[in-house]
Order: structure tokens, then sequence, then C-alpha cells
């Protein structure tokens, strides 16, 4: 097979099972996050190169390693968006939404990086993303993470997940920080590894997540950024502690917790697991009180999250299951009319349902069993197509019943909703 037919390295095709649990996990974050207030919204999957240049940080990964930008044919800067904020940021200013605070967005569709693939890492990914303007209290940190714990929780991935919190402080707290790490940081220069060598000049705070061994040594000694917090900064990360604690949310501060992007101050936080290898976020975000100012808009503090769809799905035990279809079986040619009308009347009530038209009877009855995990067969042979009624086999109880095909709709509607209902458990 040429190499052409397979996808382009980092990006995937999502098979049905896989579009299922998708489309679940959309729902779920649409509906848990309403209960918060969030509605839903799209930007485009391209921006302007600036939009994320200027905000993600000059000395980001993503930026200068990371995006999927080009020049498109009228010459313009464009990028494929590496993340959900920017776009949001750069749409809510320019639309002037920001007249109504709070305002609580929610989208989800793909994002584009240009990193080394590996388990848990794609070029194409997929996030479910939050973004919420508008409120300066560290109250809002604490409802946005019970926000994120719920839906962790509706997931089911609870016990697969931990909550990592840490404060970045204000600005001046980061400064003095950077000051300090890189002082110590200097002392170890040469035995620290390329990449934090690098970021020594660059983004020393970064190296506190480097996954370098011989670094990791280095940074156990290393100075804490709670010392350098400002007496502001302090009080807002022990407040959003303190509403954790009263609302019995499980959470750990690691000091380390930097984010790899610029735009972050004051409460940074991760979803960490163990289960994916070096790849250990779920979901991950942070406030970031100044970015809408620096990309041309007011003064508004800001607080937002993203989750990485595939990473939520490798941490679900859950089967993705289709919907259980009924099959029609006209018998005679005679009966395939019917059988579209039945098939019509059913699909149009939701029930799902395919006619299987051709073969001898026991095949079909067998391909609906096998192939199609029917529960129901319809059978349409001439004695029923006289009488206006339809057999209707049961094919996980073996039971046969004939019924008036004026009933169909409601029949077929009650031994569903009696098969949906019951639990897998209760099923095998
Ligand atoms: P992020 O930490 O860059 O934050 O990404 C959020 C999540 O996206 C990660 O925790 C992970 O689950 C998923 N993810 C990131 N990179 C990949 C990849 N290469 N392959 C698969 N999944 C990946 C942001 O994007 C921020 N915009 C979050 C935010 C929203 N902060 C404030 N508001």
């Amino acid at each position: 097979m040429s190499h052409k037919l397979q996808p382009v390295r980092g990006t995937k095709d999502i098979l049905p099972e896989e579009y299922r649990a998708f489309h679940e996990i959309g729902q779920v974050a649409r509906e848990v996050g309403s209960y918060y207030g969030f509605q839903g919204m799209a930007t485009p999957i391209f921006e302007f190169t600036e939009v994320f240049a200027r905000t993600l940080g000059d000395v980001s990964d993503i930026v200068n390693k990371e995006m999927y930008s080009f020049e498109d044919r009228g010459g313009e800067g464009i990028t494929l968006r590496p993340e959900f904020t920017a776009g949001i940021v750069r749409s809510v200013i320019s639309q002037g939404l920001l007249q109504h605070i709070p305002l609580k967005l929610f989208s989800m569709g793909p994002v584009f990086r240009y990193e080394r693939p590996q388990k848990g890492r794609q070029r194409q990914f997929h996030q479910i993303n939050f973004e919420c303007f508008g409120l300066a209290d560290a109250k809002a940190d604490v409802e946005i993470l019970a926000l994120l714990m719920q839906l962790v929780h509706t997931l089911g991935i609870q016990k697969k997940v931990e909550l990592e919190i840490n404060s970045l402080g204000d600005q001046a707290s980061r400064e003095k920080y950077r000051e300090l790490l890189t002082q110590y940081l200097e002392k170890y220069r040469t035995s620290l590894s390329e990449e934090s060598q690098l970021r020594l000049v660059r983004n020393p705070l970064r190296i506190l997540d480097s996954k370098d061994e011989k670094d990791k040594v280095i940074l156990t000694e290393a100075p804490s950024i709670a010392m350098s917090y400002s007496k502001e900064a302090s009080a807002f990360f022990s407040e959003v502690q303190e509403g954790l604690t009263i609302l019995g949310i499980p959470h750990k501060v690691n000091p380390r917790l930097v984010r790899g992007l610029d735009y972050y101050c004051h409460t940074a936080f991760e979803c960490t697991t163990s289960f994916l290898g070096s790849q250990n976020a779920v979901f991950a975000g942070g406030r970031y009180d100044g970015l809408v100012k620096a990309m041309g808009g007011p003064e508004m503090p800001a607080i937002g999250f993203a989750g990485g769809i595939e990473r939520i799905i490798a941490l679900m035990e859950k089967k993705f299951a289709a919907p259980i279809p009924v099959a029609i079986i006209p018998v005679e040619d005679g009966a395939t009319k019917q059988a579209l009308l039945l098939a019509q009347q059913l699909r149009g009530n939701g029930i799902c349902t395919e006619i299987l038209y051709n073969g001898n009877i026991g095949k079909r009855i067998r391909k609906a069993a096998d192939k199609m995990q029917a529960e129901l067969v319809v059978i349409l042979g001439e004695k029923e197509m006289m009488a206006g009624e339809v057999t209707v086999r049961s094919l996980s109880k073996s039971k046969e019943i004939t019924i008036k095909q004026h009933d169909i709709v409601r029949y077929m509607r009650h031994v569903m909703q009696e098969v949906v209902t019951v639990t897998p458990e209760e099923k095998e």
C-alpha cells in the first residue's frame, strides 16, 4: 500500500467506537458545563499567526517549535490553532462579548501541535475547553476546579487522576522567583540537560518540569516558588485551597507545576495520571488575568482549562456500544414495500432499523443476530401481510410474538426501553 494512504504521522482516523466516545465526552462536557453557566461557542480552526505568537509566549515551546504555520495564497501568515484560549480571547474582544460578564464559554474540536508523536501525544488531537471571563475572586478558581472534578467524576475517571495545583503568584512574585531560580541553577549550568541549559536563558521556570533525571536531582534543592509570593498572592492561593477543602475536593499542592504557556498567573492546575506513560496531564489550565489586555482588550481577569479528549478516552474503561438495531426481514418480494414503510415509522420514532432484503430466512436471522447484534427481528411473511401483522422475534430471549403492524412503534419502544435500561451486569 502506498504510504500516501496512511494518515499523516501524529494524526489518526477516529473510527466508529472512538467516535461515539468523542460524542459522549462532548455531551458530558457541554451538560456539566451548563450547570456552571457555560455556553458553547466555536472559533475558526486557523487564525492569523500573531494571535498565538504574541500570546502564548515568545519563548514557549509551542510558539518556537510546534505551530503549524503557513502563508496562505493571499500572503497572510496563518496558524492552525495549537490551543483554544488565544482564539477565544481574540473573539470575545472583537465581538464585544466582554460587556456581559461573567462570560463563560465552552468549546471543543481539533488542535494542532508539531510535537514528537508517542503514546498519548499526537500532532492533531482534540480538546474540550472552558474559559471564564470577568471573575477576579479566588472563589471563581474554586468553582472552576469544582467543575473540572465534577467532569472527571461524570466521565468515571476519578480513580485514575489526581488534581495538582500551584500558584504562580502575581507578576512581581514571578519575576522575583525567576531571579532566585536562575541564580540557583547557574551554579549547575554545565550539569543541566542541553534543553534545560537553553531554557535557563529563555524561560528558567520551565526547567522545573524537566523529565531529565539529572535535572531532577539538581532541582531537589532548588528554591520553591512559594518563597517569592507577595502577601496578596499568598492570601489568594490560601483562599483557593480553603475553598477546595470546604467542597471536599482532594488536591495536592505541587510547587513544581509551572505550565508551558506564558499567560498564566496565580492558580495553575493539572489533572495528572500515571496511566499514560510520560504524558501525564489529562486536563490542565489556570488563571490568566493579563492576557485579554495584552491582546488589546480591557483589563479582564480570566481563568480556564482544557482536557485532551484522546487522553480521556484512554482512561475510560467503559465500552461505547453502538445503538441496538431492529432488523426487518421481508420474506416475500411483495413485502419489501411494507418493510420500507415500517422502517420509516420506526426510524421516524428514533428506533435504529435495518432491512435485510436478500438471502434465505435462516441466514438473514443469523446475520441480524451475529453481524448486526440486533435485539429484535421483525418478520414479514405472506401470512403476516394478509393479516396486517408482523412476527417479532426477540433474539436474546428466543421468544416470538405476533402483533398488529399499527402497534409496531409502541411495542418496539417499550421493548427497546427495557433493553437499554438493563445494566451490562444484568445482561450477562
Ligand atoms: P495544555 O496543557 O497545552 O493547555 O493542553 C491541555 C490538554 O490538552 C493537556 O492536558 C492534554 O490532555 C491535551 N494535550 C496537549 N497536547 C497534546 C498532544 N500533543 N496530544 C494529545 N493531547 C494533548 C492548553 O491548551 C490551555 N489552552 C488550557 C487552558 C484553557 N488554559 C486556560 N484556558
